[in-house]
């Protein structure tokens, strides 16, 4: 089956109960049992759904795994994953790792007895380096945030293998349509559905994906405990969002693909981050790991001073905090997602006050060009 097919008819789609073309919002918070002490698929919304259900099959079809759960947000399906971790344990990361996950594993983490290091995941040395007696966990985000740095899943999964280390990988960038870390050998895939896989800028929600049996009942007992469940408006939404996601997805690729090759060309531009551009430090492992690049590219304005004029005079794309949207989103990571980083933390990163990362939408691509030439110029 093909992808497009896949995502329409690849997965309950039909209401089991009904026969209706769209799973229909089960909007109840409980169940009416048969009988006492037997048994029900359904019995209370925070163990279960119908709609949510529903969407943790389309999340299984997706990330090609045998368990899918859904989540309130990405941050509640990454922060499930990472209370794996016991006291005395430890965890790496990488040191760009999206701040929302920084700031779980930096300062809520040491809570918990947990201890984590940050590295330059894009060094097979540097991580063999970090490994520590106690180490538990690696964390990839790749490509990451907003430098679209790459990582060597197959090289990272194979270290962890050596050490007997569980492997997470947060794919929200690439989506499961261009990278499945699964496939790769890592254990635990999360994502946020607020991006890409809902693709609306309406919805936030988060997912877990893997094919391990024990660690799935370990966070199932977490979801339900935990209790950052979905909602069920939110899990229709996502449904209803993610049928387009092939189509979406190959037009926001191709837009990058032209927008990256465009400013890479222009004077007013110094430096452009796009994980398939010719140049890119890591081209050929995201070639290897990937299908692109991507829908997300990051660049510097050769004169930081032209930054302000710049935004305001780009009329097409939104302003905005987030990405993975049918619209173009510019965002600014030194004021926005990384402003929870210290400046040297940032500079150490490479995340100059001057830079912009763009999600690139559905939009035309001759109409995205022209505003960028005329916000240039
Ligand atoms: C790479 C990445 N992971 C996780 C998250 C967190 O997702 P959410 O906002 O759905 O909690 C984000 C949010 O921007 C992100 O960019």
């Amino acid at each position: 089956m093909g992808t497009n097919t896949e995502l329409l008819h690849g997965y309950p789609v039909v209401d089991p109960y009904t026969g209706a073309a769209s799973i229909p919002k089960y909007q109840t918070s409980t169940f009416n049992q048969q009988a006492s002490g037997e048994h029900q698929e359904y019995s209370y919304t925070r163990f279960g759904n119908p709609t949510v259900s529903a969407l943790e099959e389309a999340i299984k079809k997706l990330e090609h795994a045998a368990y899918g759960l859904a989540f309130s947000s990405g941050m509640a399906a990454i922060s499930n994953v990472l209370m794996l971790l016991k006291a005395g344990d430890h965890a790496i990361f990488p040191h760009e790792v999206y701040g929302g996950t920084c700031q779980f594993a930096g300062e809520i983490l040491p809570n918990y007895g947990i201890e984590t290091s940050f590295i330059d995941m894009s060094s097979i040395e540097e991580l063999e380096a970090a490994i520590q007696e106690n180490t538990k966990l690696i964390y990839i985000e790749t490509p990451s945030n907003p430098l679209l740095k790459v990582s060597d899943i197959k090289k990272i999964v194979q270290v962890a293998a050596k050490h007997k280390l569980l492997t997470v990988a947060d794919n929200t960038f690439m989506t499961p349509l261009n990278q499945r870390p699964l496939d790769l050998g890592v254990d635990l895939v999360v994502e946020s559905m607020t991006k890409f896989i809902n693709g609306h800028s309406d919805v936030v929600a988060g997912l877990i994906a893997t094919n391990d049996t024990r660690l799935y009942e370990k966070l199932y007992l977490f979801q339900k405990n935990f209790g950052g469940i979905l909602g069920i408006e939110e899990a229709w939404l996502v449904l209803r969002g993610m049928k387009t996601l092939g189509l979406r997805m190959a037009k926001s690729v191709e837009n990058a693909e032209k927008l990256a090759e465009f400013l890479s060309q222009h004077p007013k531009v110094s430096k452009v981050y796009y994980p398939s551009l010719a140049g890119h430090d890591n081209a050929t492992v995201q070639k290897s790991q990937a299908k692109n690049g991507g829908a997300v590219l990051s660049f510097e304005l050769k004169d930081e001073a032209d930054l302000e004029k710049f935004i305001k005079n780009m009329k097409v794309p939104i302003y905005a905090v987030s990405l993975g949207g049918v619209e173009t989103i510019i965002s600014h990571p030194a004021s926005m997602s990384h402003a929870c980083l210290t400046a040297e933390e940032r500079a150490e990163q490479g995340v100059t006050d001057g830079l912009l990362r763009m999600s690139c939408g559905i939009e035309d691509v001759e109409d995205l060009l022209a505003d960028l030439e005329q916000a240039l110029k």
